[in-house]
């Protein structure tokens, strides 16, 4: 009997509900028991449709007890949790740091094999956001509670369920100009979440020599500016759509940024731009020349087309 037990934190999210898929899908038999883990009040009914034997835990990665309740007995754990912006509850440090720190402790004192971290690309604690600061943080924490985790960092992940190449499409949909943020001359290398969901089955599932302790940056196979990014997406659209993209300089980013996150104080609007995330957006988002990557997982990253942007559709 496989005793093989995995905990998912995050695992409600657009990377997690891919993993779930593709564990269902192709590794049925790698944990005899997977723990789903998330927040009170979400709607879980696509477990309903995996072939697995999922359990499902409510509670907050920032509660110490929670996490502990969630890693006992497991012997692997995923950590797929990250938010975009602060909330009266959770702080970026809160999120994606000291919770990371937690988590890693308790795994190591319950005796767990393998710890799989999602970061980000970008992340440096010299960064001038909080979110690639703490990110950093985050890394750092893992790497020295659970010396034997592996951390995957990927750019901007897209796929059917994206928040990315969907919101500028939605976008598109309604208005005939789209932003370009800083002039849309940032570098992004943009990974499909299949890709990045057998990145992690690769992590729990490899020999300890060829994870334990790596650190692994996931980008597709293209590099693209912003600019190149949204026009593929106009291009791909189907329909395809054609759209002013207006440059708009990093300073009148961050006014607009300022009024959504006021928005967001005053009457709870989720922030369609934050100050942090133009931030994030001066500097390019790729692949480190040198760093271990997907090719190193026996991954050949899936090519940014029409086919893999087929989801654009209002067809
Ligand atoms: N998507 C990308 O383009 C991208 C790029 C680079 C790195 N990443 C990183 O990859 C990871 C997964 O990304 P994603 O796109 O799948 O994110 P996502 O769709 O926003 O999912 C985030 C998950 O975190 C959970 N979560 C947030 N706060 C929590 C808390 N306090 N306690 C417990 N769970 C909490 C959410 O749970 P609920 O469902 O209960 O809210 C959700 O399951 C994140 O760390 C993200 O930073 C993503």
């Amino acid at each position: 009997m496989n005793s093989r037990i995995l905990t998912v934190f995050g695992a409600t999210g657009f990377i997690g509900r891919e993993l779930l898929r593709c564990l269902s899908k192709e590794k049925r038999d790698l944990f005899s028991v997977v723990r789903i883990f998330s927040r009170k009040n979400k709607d879980i009914s696509f477990l309903e449709n995996l072939n697995l034997n999922v359990k499902h835990i409510q509670g907050s990665i920032t509660s110490q007890k929670d996490v502990e309740s969630a890693i006992q007995g497991a012997s692997h754990v995923v950590n797929l949790v990250g938010i975009l912006y602060p909330t009266k509850q959770n702080s970026f440090d809160a999120v994606h740091h000291e919770s990371v720190k937690n988590i890693a402790r308790i795994c190591h004192s319950s005796g767990v094999q393998q710890l799989v971290h999602i970061s980000a690309l970008g992340s440096s604690l010299d960064s001038s956001s909080e979110y690639a600061r703490t990110k950093a943080l985050g890394e750092k924490a893992a790497l020295s509670h659970f010396p034997s985790s592996t951390i995957l960092k990927p750019s901007i992940v897209y796929g059917p369920e994206d928040d990315f190449f969907n919101r500028f499409y939605r976008m598109a949909k309604i208005s005939p100009v789209l932003p370009l943020v800083g002039g849309g001359e940032t570098k992004f290398q943009p990974v499909h979440v299949n890709d990045v969901a057998q990145a992690i089955l690769v992590a729990l599932d490899e020999r300890q020599s060829v994870v334990s302790g790596k650190v692994f940056e996931l980008g597709g196979p293209h590099v693209k500016t912003f600019r190149e990014l949204l026009k593929l997406m106009l291009r791909y659209s189907d329909p395809p759509l054609r759209r002013l993209l207006l440059p708009m300089p990093f300073w009148l980013a961050k006014t607009q940024a300022t009024a959504f996150e006021l928005a967001y104080q005053l009457f709870g609007v989720a922030p369609m731009l934050t100050r942090d995330q133009v931030e994030l957006l001066k500097v390019d988002n790729i692949v480190t020349a040198g760093s271990l990557n997907l090719l190193d997982l026996g991954i050949t990253p899936k090519k940014l087309s029409r086919e893999t942007l087929s989801y654009l559709t209002s067809r």
